[in-house]
């Protein structure tokens, strides 16, 4: 099934996102202008290793390593690796000799490093990642080692060649093995390999379109890759880590066997234990899950390897992040609120439509975005004087301020470069920009010059000390024309489309078309709709087909000329040369979902300041500029949160920026996908994620835009978003979409105060906001696979339609019965059994939301924008466990700042028929309590006090077991949380 959705996916992809370039050779630009031929961003004809038949396996040829000059310290050891035997050369020259480090870095984290002894001064034939572009984790200061008791147990031996494996003393499993295998280590090839379970569980090694659970048979390329979300295929983002988490079945005298299935046994005890691994290395890679094992290969680089003990994810990532990566930064509280966004929005007025239709509706609207279009010819920071205004645009954005609403416009990475025959083309961002000579090279030392939507253009080099600061006041001065919110950061590969510097010696036919036509230019034609649209819009969907047919067979004759060769392909088969790398084209060809590594991308071969070739640091533009717009925003507004959406990321990038899910499509089974893909982020330390709602490729439907605007209400970042030329998406367009949002906004805009909470234990203590049901219900092996349904924290569980005509959803209610579930509308406790498929009745316009018991929810009345809503009188959910307690917290400061003036604290503790509130902090707040609703009150003669004091407004049902407690307000006039207070019922 899903080899099928992937070959139909590959299919929609190409015809989407790609823009066929066979679609234009006989279309006309819009603009009439040069178009970069289509045959610009062909690569050489490459067959993936993986994929081809005369792949030699180095397992079978190389000699491996041998240890020696063992030393071990209080911390760990280290050792000298030599090649064992003759050099094999297979993918590059082999490495004579190697440095093993091994160090225990803190209670949970282990280190293991292997690199080349001897890096020549150039650090060319063997780059090694800078500390300065992504800081390697260190030993913790207060660190008092104890090898022998740590929980993660290193050990290694000569036989029959150099292996290491890490077992963990708790559970006595092995963790990594390298037992039978041998290291390989050349200049533009690095092989390792460990053993695996069977069956076994990992999660994360992103970015990819995938099931959250990787399975055993599944390739994962890290290539930073600008394409529109192929499924299985690399992406935008490189994240190397991943989770791994094994199920132990526990017998009555405590001994735990591994089990190997997610079939659970209802009578047997299990128990999981997880641990993070991550690979601090930049190179392109591929990570090869296999049914025994695990195999990693990169383009270069060290192996730099940790370890993170657990034993459950979230110890696993709290540790990834406190002492790896970094935690994520604390978002503004508006970002919370809902983002309308779209490709095609051709003006202010336009726009200002959109946010008035939205009011018109009373459709929360918190943030509108502008995509490429507000830009004068594509290019950054500039605005087109005819249809966004810089004097409009202010006047425009003055009023959506003054309604508590905000703007966040796109910003590209490649800069244009102008036709230097022509004067009136001068663009200062450029002048300035090489003025300071902060732009990649070509390996003569001129400049690389790709293409990108301006025609052709530049790249900020982020080696270079210039480019922060050139990048930064490019912000302040644009943002004295344009009061921006926030940045969009796209097109952060980096994209380029055309391979190699195309631009050279063309810059005077600047500006240029890119080589493929924009969707709506003739040629291409957005016809395609979601799956069952032919169902539920049959007239529509009869005369889309026809129309689709006829420009179908126009584009099939294309394809036909341009494909009917039958001769074998010729591959580019690199041998490689000793000493020499070949950094365009390397002799171990990694998947890459663009083939060729220059396709679409900056090529490998560019240069930074340092000498540094691309090829080393391909994966890390996308977070280098998030860096750099991070420090732009601080320089744009020195006190407050900068808010930042990028489409490439980093480990570690979540400390400067969210991310959105890139070009997915109208289409249901992405709406699945973005479940697995956030969740992910949730892993890489990135919890501000959201998809394209609705889908950006290709036509939404009122029945899929729906169902997505309900879910996307669920995720941390919510935001619509549209391709050109595709109909209109927005959630007033269908009646139904616009009930179903309301809905659900309503539910989302009531606990943006737990969402705000959620995210300040995110950004200080290293907790998911999305959460897998196994994370929270780790001893249920059943849960393992689990990813149609998922948590927001640990107190919300969400259970979608994610199927085309579905009037109902299957789901499962983890930990029952110990674990009580409330259905969040009906406010009443779910019974279902223990494992059991739970079909759950969700009609177009209803998404199942449960809370879970034990747990206290503080709520807020929404508003229309945020900052309405935090004017707004307080609720409490107070949902009893089965003992009939419950807690919870509240965290309140201004919302915006960096380091707040004051914050506050708030414990909400239930048991025995009373709810006490205790804060800390000094964070005013003076909104009064409306209401609390108990939820599981068993028996309860409705006689309810406020610290002693009888409270009127108390109603009790014995059916439903709720208590709904209203009228609080006089006594809790001048704020909520001003000091502390008992509720009590009897
Ligand atoms: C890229 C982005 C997409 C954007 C488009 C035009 O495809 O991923 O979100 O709309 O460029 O800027």
């Amino acid at each position: 099934m899903l080899a099928q959705i992937n070959m139909y996916l590959f299919a929609v992809w190409t015809a989407v996102s790609q823009w066929p370039i066979n679609l234009l050779s006989s279309t006309s630009p819009f603009r009439e202008i040069f178009t970069v031929p289509a045959s610009a961003d062909n690569g050489a004809l490459l067959i993936p290793n993986i994929q081809d038949p005369q792949a030699v396996d180095v397992q079978t040829v190389c000699p491996g390593y041998t240890a020696s000059n063992v030393q071990t310290n209080d911390y760990g050891l280290s050792a000298s690796l030599t090649l064992a035997g003759k050099a094999c050369d297979v993918y590059g020259t082999d490495v004579e000799s190697l440095s093993l480090n091994v160090e225990y870095q803190s209670a949970e984290r282990l280190s293991i490093n292997i690199s080349p002894s001897n890096v020549d001064a150039s650090n060319s034939s063997h780059y090694i990642l800078s500390e300065q572009l992504v800081p390697r984790p260190s030993r913790d200061s207060d660190y008092k080692s104890d090898i022998k008791d740590h929980d993660l147990q290193f050990s290694w031996s000569n036989d029959p060649t150099f292996l290491f494996t890490v077992t963990r003393k708790s559970t006595g499993d092995v963790l990594y093995s390298s037992k039978g295998s041998v290291l390989v280590y050349e200049d533009q090839f690095v092989e390792f390999v460990s053993s695996l379970p069977e069956n076994y569980n990992l999660y994360g090694l992103g970015e990819h379109i995938h099931g959250l659970r990787l399975g055993n048979n599944y390739t994962a390329t890290i290539y930073a890759a600008d394409t529109g979300d192929p499924i299985d295929y690399n992406i935008y983002g490189s994240q190397p880590f991943y989770l791994d988490t094994r199920y132990f079945e526990v017998d009555s005298d405590g001994k735990k066997t591994l089990v190997t299935s997610t079939a659970t046994d209802p009578c047997k005890k299990y128990e999981s234990y997880s641990h993070g691994t991550y690979l601090r290395n930049a190179h392109g890679q591929e990570v090869l899950l296999r049914p025994e094992n695990i195999t990693w290969r990169t383009l270069g680089g060290s192996i730099d390897l940790f370890f993170f003990d657990g034993p459950s994810q979230p110890e696993v990532t709290k540790a990834y992040q406190t002492g790896a990566i970094g935690l994520p930064a604390m978002q503004q509280y508006f970002t919370f609120g809902y983002h309308q966004c779209r490709w095609g929005y051709k003006n202010w007025t336009q726009l200002n439509e959109v946010v008035e239709t939205f009011k018109k509706f009373d459709i929360p609207l918190e943030t509108i975005w502008t995509d490429i279009d507000y830009m004068s010819q594509y290019r950054d920071f500039s605005n087109d004087e005819n249809t966004f205004s810089v004097s409009e645009g202010q006047k425009f954005l003055s009023q959506l301020h003054a309604n508590g609403q905000h703007y966040v416009p796109i910003v590209d990475s490649a800069i244009y470069i102008p036709n230097p025959s022509n004067a009136s083309d001068a663009y200062g961002v450029y002048t300035r920009g090489n003025d300071s000579n902060v732009f990649l090279s070509n390996p003569d030392g001129s400049q690389y010059i790709g293409a990108v939507w301006p025609g052709y253009t530049v790249f900020p080099d982020w080696h270079s000390d210039e480019s922060v600061p050139w990048w930064s006041n490019e912000m302040v001065q644009w943002y004295k024309d344009i009061q921006f919110d926030g940045i969009w950061i796209d097109m952060s590969e980096v994209s380029s489309f055309c391979v190699g510097s195309c631009g050279s010696g063309n810059v005077t036919l600047n500006p240029v078309h890119p080589p493929f036509s924009l969707p709506g230019e003739p040629g291409n034609i957005v016809y395609d709709y979601p799956e069952g649209f032919n169902i539920t819009n049959s007239t529509e969907a009869a005369s889309v087909s026809a129309a689709s047919s006829s420009a179908a067979s126009a584009t099939a004759t294309a394809t036909a000329i341009l494909t009917s060769s039958s001769t074998t392909p010729d591959y580019l088969r690199t041998t490689p040369t000793p000493g020499v790398r070949n950094v365009n084209h390397p002799p171990y060809v990694i998947n890459n979902v663009q083939g060729d590594l220059a396709v679409h991308a900056v090529s490998p071969n560019a240069t930074h300041h340092d000498g540094v070739e691309e090829y080393d640091v391909h994966n890390l533009f996308g977070h280098q500029i998030l860096n750099a717009t991070y420090q732009g925003l601080l320089a744009v507004f020195p006190t407050k949160r900068p808010f930042i959406i990028g489409r490439s990321t980093f480990a570690g990038s979540g400390k400067w920026a969210g991310h959105w899910g890139g070009d997915n499509a109208s289409k249901w089974f992405y709406m699945y996908f973005s479940i697995p893909q956030a969740l992910s982020f949730s892993l890489f330390g990135i919890p501000m994620f959201g998809v394209d709602t609705c889908g950006f490729n290709g036509n939404s439907d009122a029945e899929l835009c729906s169902r997505w605007m309900q879910l996307s209400a669920f995720f941390p970042f919510y935001r619509n978003h549209n391709v050109l030329s595709a109909i209109s998406q927005e959630p007033y367009v269908w009646a139904s979409v616009t009930a179903a949002t309301k809905t659900a906004m309503q539910i989302r805009y009531s606990l943006l105060p737990y969402l705000y909470t959620l995210f300040h234990a995110a950004h200080t203590r290293g907790d998911t906001v999305m959460r897998a049901l196994a994370w929270e219900f780790p001893n249920d092996p059943s849960l393992a696979n689990a990813d149609r349904q998922f948590l927001l924290g640990p107190s919300l569980m969400v259970v979608p339609v994610l199927e085309q005509g579905a009037a109902s959803v299957n789901g499962v209610f983890p930990g029952v019965p110990t674990t009580v579930w409330y259905d969040w509308y009906g406010q009443t406790a779910v019974s279902a059994k223990a494992g059991e498929n739970v079909t759950i009745e969700a009609p177009l316009g209803h998404i199942p939301v449960y809370i879970r018991g034990g747990a206290v929810l503080p709520t807020q009345a929404p508003g229309y924008t945020t900052t309405e809503s935090r004017k707004n009188p307080w609720g409490l959910v107070v949902a009893l466990d089965a003992q009939g307690s419950a807690e919870g917290s509240l965290y309140l400061d201004d919302g915006e700042s960096i380091t707040p003036e004051s914050t506050l604290d708030v414990e909400f503790r239930a048991a025995k028929g009373s709810l006490k509130v205790q804060m800390e902090g000094k964070f005013e707040d003076t909104n009064a309590l409306a209401n609390v609703t108990v939820l599981g009150v068993e028996g309860c003669s409705g006689s309810v006090k406020l610290n002693g004091q009888a409270v009127t407004g108390a109603k009790y049902d014995g059916e439903s077991k709720v208590l709904s407690v209203t009228g609080l307000e006089d006594l809790t006039k001048g704020g909520a949380w001003k000091g502390g207070w008992e509720l009590s019922w009897s």
